[in-house]
C-alpha cells in the first residue's frame, strides 16, 4: 500500500524502496522527555516507530508554515475541496500541526479525533486520499524539506491511510 501510493505520487523506484525501510528502523527512535506522551501518539494514529524530524522541519513555527501551505494547497484542489466546505479550517490547522508535530517526533500534544473519528462518515476515496498527499508533497517542496526527512513523513501518513479511506 505504501509503495503502491509512493508510485502513485510519481515518486522514483529508489524513494519508494525506502518508504518501507523508514518504518523497519527504529533504532532512532526519538527518546526523552522532549517527545509526545503515549496517549497524544495513539490518539494521532502513529503506527510506525516515531523519528526525530522535529528540528529537520523547523520546529513548531516550520510546521506551522508547512500546515498552511498544506491547507491552502488542499483548498486550492478541485479533485478534493468539497470534502472541505463545511470545515473549520483555523481548527482543522491546528489539529493538523499538532499532530504533525507528535508525528515528527516533537514535544506536543495531540487532542483531536482519532483519524476513525475524524474521518467517518465522508466517504473517502482512496484517490481523494493521493490527491492529499500530493498536496503535502508539493507543500514540503515549497518549504526545502530535505527528501529523506519528506519519506519519512509520507510513510507515516500512508500508514493511516486505512482509517481515513472508507469507501
Ligand atoms: C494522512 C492523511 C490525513 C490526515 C493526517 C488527516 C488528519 C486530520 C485531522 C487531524 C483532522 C482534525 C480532527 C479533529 O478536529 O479532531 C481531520 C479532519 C478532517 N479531515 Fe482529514 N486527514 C487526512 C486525510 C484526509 C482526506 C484524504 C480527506 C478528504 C479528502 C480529509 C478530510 C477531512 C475533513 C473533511 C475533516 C473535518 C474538518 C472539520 O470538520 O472541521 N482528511 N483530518
Amino acid at each position: 500500500m505504501k509503495k503502491h501510493l509512493a508510485i502513485a505520487l510519481g515518486i522514483s523506484m529508489m524513494a519508494a524502496a525506502f518508504v518501507p525501510a523508514a518504518y523497519a528502523s527504529g533504532s532512532s527512535m526519538a527518546s526523552g522527555s522532549s517527545m509526545a506522551n503515549e496517549q497524544s501518539i495513539k490518539q494521532a494514529d502513529v503506527h510506525g516507530p516515531i523519528k526525530n524530524y522535529y528540528k529537520t522541519f523547523g520546529g513548531m513555527a516550520g510546521i506551522k508554515a508547512l500546515t498552511n501551505t498544506f491547507v491552502d494547497n488542499v483548498a486550492a484542489d478541485p479533485h478534493i475541496n468539497y470534502y472541505f466546505a463545511h470545515a473549520n479550517i483555523p481548527q482543522l490547522k491546528y489539529q493538523l500541526a499538532q499532530q504533525f508535530c507528535v508525528v515528527l517526533g516533537g514535544p506536543c500534544k495531540y487532542t483531536g479525533q482519532t483519524m476513525t473519528q475524524a474521518h467517518k462518515g465522508l466517504q473517502i476515496t482512496t484517490a481523494a486520499f493521493n490527491y492529499l498527499a500530493a498536496d503535502m508533497m508539493a507543500a514540503m517542496k515549497t518549504h526545502n524539506i530535505p527528501m529523506a526527512a519528506q519519506n519519512y513523513f509520507i510513510a507515516q501518513l500512508a500508514a493511516m491511510e486505512p482509517q481515513i479511506v472508507t469507501k
